[in-house]
């Protein structure tokens, strides 16, 4: 079985965390998001993965390389200008020899990618869409079926109180490889918008598989870190997240040093961190590795990538800050801020909340 995984995107809305990372190599506990996803589609049988790349392809391919350390075989195919979701797809067109799974590289779930395969196989039609239901559809693409599942119609960002329904497009398809005919090569292209909606005018036989499995798309900070909340308070199981169970409540270690004093639950502590006894980390603070938080520092419901430097005295709440980060003493951090790779934080500095901070620029909100 094969997957097209869509990482070509700018990831404009993680900025300025995406500058230096691409959104496919952005941490979840330690891990790049990608690898984590990949880890899920081998799991479920898939053997090669087509990753449609574009924007810092390098950085993806330094550090998975052939796959084979994930036991996949991995192919990249990297745009000179963004072609889109389908014009991705297009674009990969020669490496595809059968069914394929096709993911947007920016969703987390616990979706089972063979249930989603069985179904295809029993309805035999062009393709199966990942549908979820939620509360507010008119921030995505509406999808409309009867009964049977097939669907009937695409609504892109329907207007508000005007949602024809609440099932929405999840961002992982199983396609027959004669979906590639209906995408036109070498342009820009939109899945949603284009290929599928011109498919169903054509009568082509698509079928929804609703689920109420954990899903969410960590394309905005405000997503991101509640990816992190989720899995610390066990809405979704994230494979190499060492259960270092200690005192009361869950802590997780990557580390063998365990958990320092002043960590409160839940929290994730990576390898090679220190943490000053007087200091007061979590609750929901995820630290990477390497990083060093100072003597009656303050960091709750925050998400420290690697080797961050946090100096005595500083108070961060609700922010998110980049590997390399150094933040000075007795600064203040507010919720909402994003800290982008080595940018320094000078000593009693306040930084108001959902700042927006890149290494040499000043400070965004
Ligand atoms: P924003 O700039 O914040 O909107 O993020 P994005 O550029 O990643 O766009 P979006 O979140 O809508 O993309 C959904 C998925 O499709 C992500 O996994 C993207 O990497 C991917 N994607 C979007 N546009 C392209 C493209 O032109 N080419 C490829 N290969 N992938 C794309």
């Amino acid at each position: 079985m094969q997957a097209v995984v869509l990482v070509g995107g700018e990831g404009t809305r993680l900025r300025p965390l995406t500058y230096g990372t691409p959104k496919p190599m952005v941490p979840l506990f330690g891990v790049p998001f990608l690898e984590r996803t990949l880890s899920r589609l081998r799991e479920a049988g898939v053997a090669e993965v087509i990753l449609a790349a574009g924007y810092l392809p390098k950085a993806i391919e330094d550090h998975l390389g052939d796959g084979s350390r994930l036991g996949l075989r991995i192919t990249y195919v990297v745009e000179d200008e963004p072609l889109g979701t389908a014009g991705a797809i297009k674009n990969v067109a020669e490496h595809i020899r059968g069914p394929f799974f096709v993911l947007n590289g920016d969703i987390l779930t616990s979706l089972d990618l063979r249930a989603m395969l069985a179904l295809h196989n029993r309805k035999r039609g062009l393709g199966v869409l990942h549908l979820i239901r939620v509360e507010d559809p008119s921030a995505f693409g509406c999808v409309v079926h009867d009964e049977q599942g097939r669907i009937s119609r695409f609504v892109e960002k329907p207007p508000k109180g005007q949602e024809p329904c609440d099932e929405v497009n999840a961002g992982t398809y199983l396609l027959e490889p004669s979906i590639l005919d209906a995408i036109p090569a070498g342009q820009k292209v939109s899945i949603e918008r284009d290929t599928f909606p011109k498919l169903l005018a054509d009568g082509a036989a698509l079928y929804a598989y609703t689920t109420a499995d954990y899903w969410l798309d960590v394309g905005r900070p405000e997503q991101y870190q509640q990816a992190h909340r989720d899995v610390l308070d066990g809405h979704l199981a994230l494979g190499r997240l060492a259960d270092a169970t200690a005192g009361s409540g869950q802590f997780w270690s990557a580390g063998d040093a365990g958990i320092p004093k002043g960590v409160r639950a839940p929290a994730y502590i990576g390898d090679g961190v220190e943490i000053d006894p007087s200091a007061l980390v979590g609750p929901y603070a995820i630290v990477g590795d390497g990083t060093k938080i100072g003597p009656r520092a303050r960091v709750r419901d925050t998400v420290l990538w690697d080797h961050v430097i946090i100096e005595s005295d500083s108070h961060i709440e609700g922010a998110i800050l980049a590997s390399g980060v150094r933040v000075g003493s007795g600064a203040h951090i507010a919720t909402g801020t994003v800290i982008g790779h080595d940018a320094i934080i000078e000593s009693s500095a306040r930084i108001p909340a959902d700042a927006r901070i890149t290494a040499g620029e000043p400070a965004q909100t």
